[in-house]
């Protein structure tokens, strides 16, 4: 079988029972592309730490950069993230739309820490494609998703670019021809006092700025933007000092295990040396391992292959501070 025959096999048109397929596979922790108004997503359960690593497997992204978390109406955002009146007016001006707003997580935010790569922010987008609405309500899971391409490479605007992009790694492909905007929605950050572009798209920022009645700041661009797209200046790192590749224990240190259990280890990211399991678990161990008082972290060897270098790339700017 050709890689393209392979690929084609899981694009299927979106009807009733596809969409309902879909719906099942999305809340059982499986990956699914679905067609949105801006681009093609790579969509997984929002709540599950494994369903979303394994999104950053399938795009083979060097880094975890955070993603877009799709609900299907303006009434789910409140159950995640804060929505001051200043974000009340920008989502009932654009909302469903192909605007995403970056926000602060609620204290009871059941989203996986890696949907926001450990920051203490979310971006969130209610699409305005009414076949995204219809496979998010039939799911009932917020879904990430970012564009459905591999790392480096165009988003897709259309199912094929998908089915040939990730054959077999995604387990549906909905088909509902070519996305509408066929451009990224635009990434507004409502998550301090000033207002920042982190990314352009469908929605301009002339628009925004004559809702907001305030100047929004271009990251990147305006130094006192606090931000800047795609670099994104804030990492999440612990406030406890970090060292990596650790061999032995030092006095008052944490040990974060990988592989085979050792002794006096206080957590372990996957004691099967499964990549995947590490990369869901890495966030929130490393915050509960940092709330403890210890005096350092000490992690184990993690292999560089897979979503390890991910995995990696954070904790070196952990141990850098
Ligand atoms: O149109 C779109 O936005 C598509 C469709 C599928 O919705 N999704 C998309 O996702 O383009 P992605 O992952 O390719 O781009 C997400 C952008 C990135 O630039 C990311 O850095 C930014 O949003 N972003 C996500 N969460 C963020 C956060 N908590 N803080 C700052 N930036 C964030
Ligand atoms: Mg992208």
């Amino acid at each position: 079988m050709t890689s393209k025959t392979r690929a084609m096999a899981n694009a299927v048109p979106m009807t009733n029972v596809t969409i309902s397929d879909a719906a099942e596979l999305l809340r059982t922790g499986h990956l699914v592309a679905l067609p949105t108004e801006t681009v093609y997503g790579l969509g997984a359960n929002a709540l599950d730490d494994t369903a979303v690593a394994k999104i950053y497997a399938a795009k083979n992204r060097p880094q975890f950069n955070p993603l877009i978390v799709h609900l299907p109406d303006i009434f789910e955002v409140s159950k995640y993230a804060v929505m001051d009146p200043r974000a009340q007016q920008i989502a009932e001006a654009f909302w469903p739309g192909p605007l995403s707003l970056v926000l602060t997580r609620t204290d009871t935010c059941a989203l996986s820490p890696l949907v926001s790569a450990g920051l203490e922010t979310v971006a969130l987008r209610v699409p305005a494609s009414e076949s995204a609405s219809r496979l998010l309500r039939a799911a009932d899971v917020p879904v990430a998703a970012p564009s459905a391409n591999k790392s480096g490479m165009l988003s897709p605007t259309e199912a094929q670019h998908v089915a040939d992009a990730f054959g077999d790694e995604v387990a549906i492909v909905l088909d509902d021809g070519p996305c509408a905007v066929g451009l990224e929605s635009t990434v507004l950050d409502l998550s301090t006092d000033q207002a920042t572009l982190l990314r352009a798209g469908g929605i301009s920022l002339e628009d925004l700025t004559e809702v907001l009645d305030k100047p929004v700041a271009i990251a990147g661009h305006d130094d006192f933007a606090p931000k800047s797209p795609g670099m994104l200046s804030r990492h999440y790192a612990p406030q406890t000092p970090l060292r990596m590749n650790a061999e032995n224990r030092e006095d008052g240190e944490a040990v974060l295990g990988f592989g085979s259990p050792v002794t006096g280890e206080h957590a372990n990211l996957s004691p099967t040396g499964d990549l995947v399991e590490a990369a869901a678990n890495l966030f929130r161990m490393l915050h509960a391992l940092d709330a403890d008082g210890h005096s350092g972290i000490a992690v184990r060897p993690i292999p560089e292959d897979g979503l390890g270098s991910a995995i990696n790339d954070r904790l070196r700017r952990a141990e850098l501070g």
